[in-house]
């Protein structure tokens, strides 16, 4: 005779079920991924929500267009009032370009973020080799592949900067009042350091990154040059390929 159940089995196998199934999904996080290289939460904020204004704006397929925003619309992102017609909840605002948080730039599939994310693809070699995936995902390692692609280095140096809130929060974090000289090594185009020098404007600083395939054009540091009080004292690369960047209190 088999052997009765213990109490409770069907709920604990209930909840195994909505522990794994959300994790085997790929089609919800590379939906939101699509919507947000589409610019789809900036399209309908600003226009009808209409599925075929929405298909021509963003150059897509209508009907797979709509069947991918009802998936989303089921998961909690956008909303869909009536057949055909979409709009933007809280969950898509945070889509939208130019929120504080940067999350549309972060997933766009066309620049870094989105690419940076597909590099997990590339995991299970990761785990039976210890090596970086990028490599056998995109076919170069990291930084020498964003060399090559100069688009996608500088898509790299806007997402580094692009969240605003976290830039500042994390500038805001450092106690300035003993310090008098700064060096952020691998500080990008600067954007933490303005931060810093916009607090602590007494502060000498020193920005060092990768110069060579990456170089940087002093246009790239503009913010830097007019931050509060701080200016650039002197820009200069090293043979080893670095870019130094100084700035002392005016
Ligand atoms: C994660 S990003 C940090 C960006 C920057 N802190 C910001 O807030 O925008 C890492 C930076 O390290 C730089 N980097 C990578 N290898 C480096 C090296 N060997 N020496 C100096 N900088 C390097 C990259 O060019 C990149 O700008």
């Amino acid at each position: 005779m088999a052997e009765a159940a213990p109490e409770n089995e069907g709920d604990e196998v209930v909840r195994a079920w909505r522990t794994l199934a959300p994790l085997m999904d790929l089609v919800t996080p590379m939906a939101l991924r699509a919507a947000a290289t589409l610019r789809l939460a900036d399209l309908i904020a600003d226009g009808s929500g209409r599925i075929d204004d929405l298909a021509r704006q963003s150059a897509a397929d209508q009907d797979a267009l709509g069947r991918m925003l009802r998936h989303l619309v089921c998961h909690g992102v956008f909303t869909e009032p009536e057949p055909g017609r979409f709009d933007v909840n809280a969950a898509a605002e945070l889509l939208r370009s130019g929120h504080p948080a940067g999350l549309r730039l972060g997933l766009d599939l066309d620049g870094f973020g989105g690419t940076m994310d597909l590099a997990f693809t590339g995991l299970l070699h990761t785990v039976r080799t210890g090596e970086p995936a990028w490599e056998t995902v995109f076919g170069k390692p990291f930084w020498p592949y964003l060399a090559a692609h100069p688009e996608m280095a500088a898509s790299f140096d806007a997402v580094m900067s692009s969240a605003d809130a976290f830039v500042t929060d994390a500038a805001g974090g450092y106690d300035g009042s003993t310090a008098r000289q700064v060096a952020d090594v691998g500080g990008g185009t600067g954007a933490f350091l303005v931060e810093l020098l916009e607090a602590h404007p007494d502060l000498r600083a020193t920005l060092i990154d990768l110069a060579g395939g990456r170089e940087r054009g002093l246009d790239d540091y503009t913010d830097l040059a007019s931050a509060a009080g701080p200016h650039i004292a002197g820009v200069h690369t090293t043979p080893l390929g670095h870019v130094v960047l100084d700035c002392v209190p005016r």
